[in-house]
């Protein structure tokens, strides 16, 4: 069954040269919906056949030094956004600005992968991770109509597993199992369509995410850089 598998780059590479140098490397026609995040600054360059963004604003235009328009992606053609990514609410963003991000893409018709997680502040257990993860849905989905909440894709990422080298940092939680049922626990109670995985997806362990049926695709970090793996992985029949 084909997935939809986001390529999150980060920081990463230094130059466009590096950068058209690691898309090349990609398989352009892989078994799943695959999708490059390269930074900002990349996104004019057609790198990949699917590009995405990695965030953006939630205005179109005027006195925002810095910002990176809905509007402006849409023109280059971008079809996915990331929102919310653990990363960017460490350095300040809030839920505030995460629901106006998803509202702002859904208006200029691009697709927001709304991140969600819990921290290790977080008790580990099902039920303060469901607590956690509700309050963060709640908010981003706020005053949304049903039509729009079926556009967006939900990232489900536990903090601690994102860059660790381990998704299995408790051998309960951030298992393929875990991350089905919070997965099925996200469509129920929010009527979202889809829900991906992430947090140090590998070569190695893609295959046990991309084969629970709730699960329907992954984000990853770190071996998105590894062309090897990461053809393995967009490449993953299930
Ligand atoms: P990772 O990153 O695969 O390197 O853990 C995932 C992410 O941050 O989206």
């Amino acid at each position: 069954m084909k997935k939809i598998i986001l390529a999150n780059w980060k920081l990463n590479p230094l130059t466009l040269t590096e950068a058209l140098r690691l898309s090349k490397k990609i398989d352009p026609k892989p078994f799943h919906e695959t999708v490059v995040c390269p930074p900002h600054l990349f996104l004019s360059h057609k790198l990949y056949p699917k590009m995405g963004a990695q965030d953006c604003f939630w205005l179109s235009q005027g006195p925002y030094t810095g910002q990176v328009s809905p509007v402006m992606l849409k023109n280059l053609k971008i079809k996915y956004c990331l929102v919310g990514h653990s990363e960017r609410r460490t350095l300040g963003e809030s839920e505030e600005d995460v629901k106006k991000k998803v509202q702002a893409l859904l208006t200029v018709g691009i697709t927001p992968v709304l991140c969600i997680g819990f921290n290790t502040t977080v008790n580990q257990d099902d039920l303060e991770v469901v607590n956690v993860l509700k309050g963060q849905l709640k908010s981003a989905l706020q005053g949304l109509e049903e039509v729009n909440l079926q556009k967006i894709v939900v990232a489900y990422e536990p903090v601690w597993a994102i860059s660790s080298g381990n998704p299995y940092a408790t051998k309960k939680l951030a298992t393929p199992e875990h991350a089905s049922k919070i997965a099925l626990f996200i469509k129920t109670k929010f009527n979202i369509k889809k829900v991906i995985y992430g947090g140090s997806v590998n070569a190695v362990n893609a295959e046990g995410f991309l084969q629970e049926s709730h699960v329907d695709g992954l984000l990853v970090g770190g071996a998105s850089l590894i062309p090897a793996d990461f053809n393995k992985i967009i490449n993953t029949k299930v």
